[in-house]
């Protein structure tokens, strides 16, 4: 479905699709499995791995030799960009936003040590971050670079379609029907993604979100305005109804992102004491104490077979206290 897409190999998948059976004792559910995307060769790997494939192979196509990505300090998607460069021969330039004067410390520390060229860019919000790398971009242009800006979304859910096909094949090849599959909801390339692969392939899979970032409203209008991009771009609407599919929880969004709550902390004990998974609590810490409260209220019922995708960030545990 996505072969016409240029894509550049950087080790995404397939990755290891694993029972959580000493957990499931505990839980009172035989069949949760987990997906592990947070074991890829690139650098600690992660969800990021899988949009860069297609993030790169979109920047070649277009003849560009330079990588420009911005986020906060903990940001997985500027480490994994660094990585890719690394691995590829782009350059790569990282803008960070936050305090100036704090030192570079888990990932923002490795993706200096990857070789890309670091600047800071103080204590600014989103949308004023979003502006400068733009910025940024054209005057790189304008000094005669061919700089590319990583992170459109919809091209970056690219990966997470292919990833719905790959665990589709997975489930198929263990006869395992899943019917449930659990992602931290977020800013949505890699929800969305699945969720518009699955939809292409009549997937039974019912998705729910744990929102570690937004309201309801506001997650539920970027996976629509993703998945309608995704539409146009591979040329193929996702039946009607899909929406339907996509629960949206609010349970495990505590006091806002980046910040643990109760039930992260006792989820990231659970699953490592239990299971050897190491969870960060900004996303998949919180993703994961939302599977458990899915079993406890029974909308993943014990007679269904649910997958969680952890989605990486693991370097973020050396930061975290
Ligand atoms: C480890 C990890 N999990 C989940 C997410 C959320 O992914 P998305 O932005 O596609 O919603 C991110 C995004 O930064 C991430 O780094």
């Amino acid at each position: 479905m996505l072969s016409a897409f240029p894509r550049i190999d950087l080790g995404a998948g397939p990755t290891a699709l694993e029972p959580m059976l000493r957990v499931g004792e505990v839980l009172g559910h035989p069949q949760l499995w987990v997906k592990r995307d947070d074991c890829m060769p690139l650098a600690f790997g992660g969800n990021k791995v899988r949009s860069l494939e297609f993030w790169l192979g979109d920047a070649r196509a277009r003849g560009c030799d330079l990588l420009v990505v911005a986020g906060g300090l903990a940001s997985n998607q500027c480490r994994l960009t660094a990585a890719a460069a690394a691995r590829t021969g782009f350059e790569a330039l990282a803008l960070y936003a936050g305090d100036a004067t704090a030192p570079l410390r888990g990932n923002a520390l490795l993706t200096e040590r990857l070789g890309a060229r670091i600047r800071r860019l103080g204590p600014v919000g989103e949308e004023e971050r979003g502006r400068l790398a733009r910025r940024a971009v054209s005057e790189l242009e304008a000094a005669g670079r061919r700089p590319y800006l990583i992170g459109d979304p919809v091209r970056g859910a690219l990966g997470y379609v292919r990833a719905a096909e790959e665990l589709a094949r997975q489930a198929r090849d263990a006869r395992l029907d899943l019917r449930h599959i659990v992602l931290p909801g977020s800013m949505g390339p890699t929800e969305a993604g699945m969720i518009y692969g699955a939809a292409l392939l009549g997937l039974p899979w019912t998705f729910h979100l744990p929102s570690v970032e937004y309201a309801a409203g506001e997650l539920r209008r970027r996976l629509a305005e993703i998945v309608a991009g995704l539409a146009r771009l591979v040329g193929r609407e996702p039946p009607p109804g899909w929406l339907d599919r996509v629960r949206i929880d609010l349970g495990q969004l505590g006091e806002g992102y980046g910040i643990a709550t109760p039930a992260s902390l006792n989820a990231a004990r659970l699953f490592a004491e239990r299971e050897a998974l190491m969870l960060e609590q900004t996303y998949v810490a919180k993703a994961f104490a939302g599977l458990v409260d899915f079993v406890a209220s029974g909308a993943i019922p014990p007679g269904e077979a649910a997958c969680i995708v952890h989605t990486g960030g693991t370097p973020s545990l050396f930061e975290q206290g």
